[in-house]
């Protein structure tokens, strides 16, 4: 098995370094623990582990949703460990997230959705969003808006209320709109979690699609592991806050995949759900 706990970036071309980060939450939860990455522009990286493993609280220390409290995070050469305010607002717009529930407005049409990603890329603060969502777009915006509606395949629904839309539509709308921010990273937690497997194939697809046009790199929290290995051209498994695997598809053997999951085939949490779609 190849094991990379902890390695530091040492390459200038990286996109993000995480060098040794934990978070600890005020409650005491070590929900990570010494977390190390280099990410570069061509990187497409699954990320997998049990429920609780520190997954989701990776990406938002990632994009700065959460503070870490030990450790540097950089993104292209920047410290943004300790960002605030505007500083911290821009850290997320140059980072795309997308989520297993879209996030989407429900009453406003799907190219209004996407506009809202535009909102982020200029508003100075987040009270405008709202308030700027009802003025009139430049066209040039609307263009983006409809250019990034056409890469995920869905420009034929901008004006369909985002409500009427099915899960798959809706998480693609969702990946429009983060795509509209113009992120230089692109994050997803469980993006395809309620997906049925079409759609779920079609939003990895997307994914791979944006990591290979744009040579922005994409982490995706995955619990599938068949999409991890098909997908992920890095694999990272994380267990109790701590990087435990750091290799390749084909280096995910069962053995691999116990030490991420556990030894105890089907009463481990997590693995059932592998059992199943593997
Ligand atoms: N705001 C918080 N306050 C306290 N503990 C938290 C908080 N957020 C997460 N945790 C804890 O941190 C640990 C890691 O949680 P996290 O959500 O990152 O796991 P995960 O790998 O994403 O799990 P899942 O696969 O279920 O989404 C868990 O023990 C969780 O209960
Ligand atoms: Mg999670």
């Amino acid at each position: 098995m190849r094991k990379v706990l902890s390695f530091k970036a040492l390459d200038a071309a990286h996109v993000i370094e995480v060098d040794h980060i934990s978070k600890v939450f005020p409650n005491g939860t070590r929900a990570l623990n010494d977390v190390s990455l280099a990410v570069g522009g061509s990187d497409f990286i699954a990320i997998i582990g049990s429920s609780g493993a520190g997954k989701s609280t990776f990406l938002r220390c990632l994009n700065r949703l959460i503070r870490p409290t030990e450790g540097t995070l950089t993104l292209l050469g920047e410290d943004i460990t300790h960002v605030n305010g505007r500083a911290l607002r821009q850290v997320r717009r140059r980072m795309g997230m997308i989520f297993q529930q879209f996030h989407l407005v429900r009453r406003l049409s799907v190219l209004e959705n996407v506009l809202v990603g535009r909102l982020r890329f200029n508003a100075a603060s987040p009270l405008r969003y709202g308030c700027s969502i009802l003025r009139k777009f430049p066209r040039s915006e609307k263009e983006v808006a409809f250019d990034c509606l056409k890469q995920v395949g869905i420009a034929d629904l901008a004006f369909q209320r985002a409500d009427t839309l099915s899960g798959g539509q809706q998480q693609r709308v969702a990946i429009a709109r983060a795509l509209a921010q113009e992120p230089e990273v692109f994050l997803a937690d469980e993006p395809i979690a309620s997906l049925d497997p079409r759609s779920a194939e079609t939003v990895m697809r997307i994914l791979k699609d944006i990591q290979e046009r744009r040579n922005i790199p994409v982490l995706v929290n995955l619990h599938h592991i068949d999409f991890a290995r098909r997908y992920g051209k890095r694999i990272i498994g994380m267990k109790a806050g701590s990087t435990v695997f750091e290799g390749r598809a084909s280096d995910l053997d069962e053995d691999v995949i116990s030490s991420i999951y556990g030894p105890k085939h089907g009463e481990e949490e997590g693995y059932d759900r592998i059992r199943v779609s593997g």
